[in-house]
This record gives C-alpha cells, structure tokens and sequence, in this order.
C-alpha cells in the first residue's frame, strides 16, 4: 500500500472490511425481501424518501430555523423545512410543529427539558407494563433527573387504570404527566388524566411514537385534542418515514412555542440530520394523499390478524377488547418469565418472519419474557390484506404450533412474499421494481 498523493490504493484487509459492511446490509434488504418484518417500531420507506435521504443534504448543516441560521447556503433547505412544518402542522392537526428532532427518544429528552427541570416530579407508564425507557430512571426521565412514578396498570384493558392514575397525578403533583406506551394496543382515556393534570399545573405529555401515523390517520386518537400539551414521536414507525423524530404541540402561545424549539435546538441537536428531515418532509407529503387509508388498512390488519391467530389456538392477549386497535397483536407463548416470548421469536426467525419478544402482564424479566409484540405496518405496506393476514397466521401455527422445521416454512414464507415487493401508499409507486436495499 502506498499513502503518496495521486498513488495511494487501499490495503485489501481495510478494503474488505468496508466490503464485508455492505455486503452484510444488502444481505440485511434480502432477510427483509423475501422474508416478513414485523417488528412494530419498524417500516420501510418510499423510494422518494429512499432517494432524497442519500442526497447531498446528507453531508450539510443549517442551525437554528428556516431565514434565521448560523450557517450560509441554507436557502434550498429553507424551502424543504418551512414546507415540512406546514405540511407536519397539517398532517397532524398542530398548531405548533419541530421536525428537527432525530429519533422519537431525542424528542423526549427536548419536552422533558422544555417542561420540567431537575429534580421535579414526573409520571408516567412503567415499562413492566409497556413504557418506554425514555420514560424510566434508566433513560430520558433519569438523564433530566426527574423523579418517577408510575401509574396502576389494568391489565384486563391494557392501559392505565385511569382513576389510580387520576389519584396519582392529584397525589403527586408532577410538572409532566407523560403518557403512551411501546405496547400500545388501544388508545389511553386521556380526558380524564388530562382533566387531573392540568388542574394540579402538570403538562401533558402523550408519547405517540408507535401511533403517530394512526392518529394522523384518524384511526386511534386524538390526543392533541384530548388535552395533551405536547405530543411527541417516531416518524419511522406506524408514521412511514425516515429514522427521526417530530415534536408537536396544540398550544398556541409563542413564548411556549418558541420554548419547545429552543429545546430541540440548541437543547438536543446541533446538526439535526437535514437529509432525514427532507425524507421526513416527503414522507409527510405522501402520508398527506395516501395516510389516511394507510392507517385503516393497518388497524384492520392488525384486528383480523389477532383473530387469525386466535383462530390457529394461540393465546392471544385483550380478546374481551377485540384484541387491538392499533397496528401490535400481543401473543403468549408459555409461563411468566419463562423465556417462551424469545424461544418463540428465533424460531419464527429460522423461519424468515422477524418479530420481538415482549414483557406481558406478569412479567419481571426483560430477557425471558414469556410473549412477542407484532406488528403488521409493513406488511400492510407492500399490500398485504386480509387473505394474507390469515396466511401468516397460518405460517405461525405451522412453526409454533405444529412444530415444522422452520427451514421448511421459510420457503413457503419466502413464496408469500415474492408477490408483495412493491412499496404502497407513497408516490410512484407503480415505477418500484422492489425495495433498494
Ligand atoms: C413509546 C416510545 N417512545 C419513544 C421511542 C423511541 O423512539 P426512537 O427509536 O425513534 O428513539 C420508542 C421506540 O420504540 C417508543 O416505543
């Protein structure tokens, strides 16, 4: 290897490793092309979004807010980020939109700093019972040195017991009542806690990361205007865009508003990724024609695959409440604690159907969980409907239930999925000849 200039060439174990690296990620598209994702957190993005994200934004900063920047040669990405908050203000029915935030964990940590200071009190959902770990002392609730406590959980319905929650947040008193969850089958009565919050001063909090792209649907709630202050979220779950994050809010007031930008930046970003942020902005653009009927088909693929599954015999949770009414489907494989939920998910892995194991009710163990949490977004996404939902529930049975060698399963799963290569509810999306990656 020589390093002079205008001669150097790579040393074949540097070059191999960088070639190792891709050959790995286009083996990570394959798991995916012919295989069926549904981890909830997930989802695949347009080819717009594919294209705009590895643009020349990618290597560009642009401080502050549009026609007020720290840096020079921001006029293009102006345009994209004014049109994205119109567009996000719309989508999302919000007087107030930042969509700057990277991650659905960076936008917490930016409301936690704008609504709360060190040592104040906080409550939120406990992460036994689904809540996130930014909501936890070992995450974003922690690093804002927040003290917490959690609500009383109703396991029969799967969501906060709301008048414990009401007693708590009287008894209590927080700055921040947070709310939402990372298992999130059903939308949280939120009149009420919000009711209880303001009254002793708290902000409401809702975290939508899992569910933001069902409430811009119009298919789980509205928590905007159910009494939440400030909505937080994912846009690379239900919501189909790039990795990154949105922070919203239904107050009007200017001194708060500009509070809650000031948290983002320079709170928690300096460079906020604008390639993301312009994949964001397109990702609005299509959620804006085609969201709506995204977010119904989901839920009702969601609904009908829940029912699959109880139909092949397996122990579904929330049967009373229809199973779900979100994009997840919990399912229990063995005791608590057990371990079942990942013994569960690894075969389901031989067989190509990627999942996670899940904590349910009754659980204590993070890494022996006893259920999985579906997700059925992305399935929806390339098209799938009712037939396959109840294919897949099929092909679940046939791992799980009738013991087959998931190798063989694979093919058939891998069969399945060669008919749904092409990326829905987003522009050009008859031109698509598969995913990119
Ligand atoms: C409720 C909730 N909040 C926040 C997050 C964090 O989102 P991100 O992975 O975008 O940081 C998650 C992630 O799954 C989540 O479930």
């Amino acid at each position: 290897m020589s390093r002079e200039r205008g001669t150097w060439s790579p040393s074949a174990s540097t070059l191999n490793k960088a070639k190792a690296v891709m050959s790995a990620a286009e083996m990570s598209g394959n798991l995916y092309r012919n295989g069926l994702g549904m981890i909830a957190s997930e989802n695949i993005v347009s080819p717009m979004v594919q294209k705009i994200v590895a643009s020349d934004l990618h290597g560009r900063y642009a401080e502050g807010l549009p026609g007020k920047r720290y840096y020079q040669g921001c006029d293009d990405f102006d345009t994209i980020e004014s049109a994205g908050i119109e567009l996000a203000r719309s989508v999302f029915n919000a007087p107030f939109a930042n969509i700057q935030s990277t991650s659905g964990t960076v936008s917490n940590i930016g409301a936690l700093k704008a609504l709360a200071k060190p040592g104040d009190e906080i409550t939120a959902v406990s992460t036994a019972d689904g809540g996130h770990i930014s909501h936890a002392r070992m995450g974003a609730v922690g690093l804002r040195d927040l003290n917490l406590s959690t609500y009383p959980w109703n396991e029969e319905r799967m969501e906060p017991d709301i008048d414990g929650a009401c007693d708590l947040i009287r008894s209590v008193q927080p700055k921040v009542a947070l709310i939402g969850q990372s298992v999130f089958l059903f939308p949280t009565p939120l009149k009420e806690i919000a009711d209880a919050a303001h009254e002793v001063g708290a902000k409401v909090m809702y975290d939508g990361a899992h569910v933001l792209g069902l409430i811009a649907g119009g298919v789980f709630q509205d928590p905007l205007r159910e009494g939440a202050d400030v909505m937080t979220g994912s846009s690379h779950k239900t919501f189909p865009g790039p990795q990154g994050g949105f922070l919203l809010s239904s107050s009007e007031d200017p001194t708060f508003q500009k509070k809650l930008n000031n948290a983002i930046f320079p709170g928690v970003c300096s460079s906020y990724h604008l390639h993301h942020v312009a994949g964001k902005v397109i990702a609005l653009a299509e959620f804006e024609e085609y969201g709506e009927s995204y977010a119904k088909d989901i839920v009702k693929n969601a609904r009908h695959f829940a029912q699959a599954l109880a139909a092949e015999g397996f122990d579904v949770l929330a049967e009373s409440r229809g199973y779900t009414a979100s994009h997840q489907v919990l399912t229990r494989h063995g005791s608590t604690d057990s371990g079942a939920g990942a013994k569960a998910a690894q075969l389901l892995e031989d067989a190509g159907i990627i999942t996670n194991m899940n904590m349910l009710p009754g659980d204590t163990k993070a890494l022996t969980p006893s259920g999985l949490r579906l997700g059925v977004q992305e399935l929806t996404r390339v098209g799938m409907g009712a037939l396959e939902m109840e294919e897949v529930a099929r092909l679940y049975a046939r791992v799980l239930i009738q013991g087959e060698d998931p190798s063989q399963v694979k093919k058939d799963v891998s069969e399945l999925k060669s008919n749904f290569q092409i990326i829905r509810y987003c522009f050009n999306d008859e031109e698509q000849n598969g995913y990119l990656l």
